[in-house]
């Protein structure tokens, strides 16, 4: 077994010391405190205050924010909402979950939805529209937005990947009618689970999403509509409240650690990083550039120790659970291609300079070029 040189998961750093979390659950459990009591209501505010919406509703997961965000814009049954061909698993499922149908459209070179093709895509089944924020990175939603108010669509962002993004100077999840955000173990915050948040800054939308987060019960003995149960756990509400004000600092290392995997990169023959659009920054959850035989390449850095991974070899629109929806192979041109030729290095805060080195090292000597 090769020894691993450059890890891709930084859980080990992140809670190398969790005793301040240890103590504040033993106060949780002393408060018997459980259910969407006080820590959930805290950690809810300080993440609206940190991503700059009115509301934060903590459920369950990433995959439960977009099913409680849809059904909050009144999605459901024999709906259409578009989304991006390119996304991961969850955001199809929850969209299939409220009933709805997904229509993908191709994502662009930046893995981002391809807005020129949206508007081609809206018909009266159309219900709302799903940007995916992939990679940490974020899309031209100033021109998504106009395009969904024209024609009178809710926008619901998938901004899982991607918290503390920006385009123009707006942050992710701000944009949209609400967003959908998650703290899984890999994302930009993580918990010691599953956990997720929509936001929003509409009154009524943040009122249904609370209702459908908790049986639609509008108080103890009134159940107002039908929902789930899909509370942010106080265990993991805990976690992520002493994880939270971290987070300016675990973007900037992603973003300095980004700089320096794309200055050493960037002139090695057989790499080609993606355009970068200078008014989109991103918080790079994941670092991914086409690379010429990408698999060859993948290989030879498992072999070495360097725990590269592939953002996603299979299109969401290819597996096995969605051929119902028709899409023929090769639908989707630039999403076939990323997968491809898309690989991924490991970006997060704790990755030290010794690492970035051995990557950039191990992939100019695949190319046979000297960094
Ligand atoms: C784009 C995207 N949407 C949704 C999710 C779902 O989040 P969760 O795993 O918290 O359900 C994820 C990640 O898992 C994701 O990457």
């Amino acid at each position: 077994v090769t020894p691993t040189k450059v890890r891709y998961s930084p859980l080990g750093d992140q809670f190398a010391d969790p005793e301040a979390v240890f103590t504040a659950l033993r106060a949780l459990v002393a408060s018997g405190d459980f259910t969407l009591g006080k820590v959930v209501g805290q950690f809810e505010r300080d993440f609206a205050a940190m991503v700059g919406t009115r509301h934060a509703i903590g459920v369950g997961s990433g995959t439960d924010a977009i099913k409680v965000a849809l059904r909050a814009v009144h999605v459901g049954q024999g709906d259409h909402v578009i989304t991006t061909a390119n996304t991961f698993w969850a955001t199809a499922g929850a969209i299939c979950e409220t009933g709805a149908t997904p229509i993908f459209i191709d994502c662009d070179e930046r893995f981002q939805m391809d807005v020129a093709q949206l508007e081609a895509a809206i018909t009266p089944q159309t219900k709302a529209i799903v940007p995916v924020h992939i990679a940490g990175d974020i899309g031209d939603m100033p021109a998504i937005m106009a395009i969904a108010r024209r024609h009178g669509l809710p926008v619901i962002e998938d901004a899982c990947q991607s918290l503390m993004a920006s385009f123009d100077g707006q942050a992710a999840g701000t944009f949209g009618d609400a967003a959908a955000f998650s703290f899984h173990p890999l994302k930009i915050i993580n918990v010691w689970g599953d956990a997720g948040a929509v936001v929003t800054n509409t009154d009524p939308v943040a009122t249904r999403c609370r209702l459908l987060r908790n049986h639609g019960l509008r108080n103890r003995d009134e159940m107002e509509i039908l929902g789930y149960n899909t509370r942010l756990d106080s265990v993991q509400a805990v976690v992520g409240s002493w994880i939270l004000p971290q987070t300016p600092h675990i973007v900037a290392n992603r973003r300095r650690n980004a700089a320096y995997l794309d200055a050493g990169l960037k002139d090695i023959p057989g790499v080609t990083l993606p355009p970068r659009d200078p008014r989109a920054i991103s918080s790079w959850l994941l670092y991914m550039f086409s690379a010429e035989r990408r698999d060859a390449l993948l290989a030879w850095l498992l072999a070495r120790g360097i725990e590269a991974k592939v953002h996603y070899p299979i299109p969401l629109y290819r597996q096995q659970a969605l051929l119902h929806l028709g899409y023929a192979a090769g639908s989707f041109p630039v999403t076939d291609r990323h997968a491809q030729c898309l690989i991924t290095l490991p970006v997060d805060q704790h990755l030290s300079t010794d690492a970035l080195d051995i990557m950039i090292q191990a992939i100019a000597e695949f190319y046979g070029s000297t960094p």
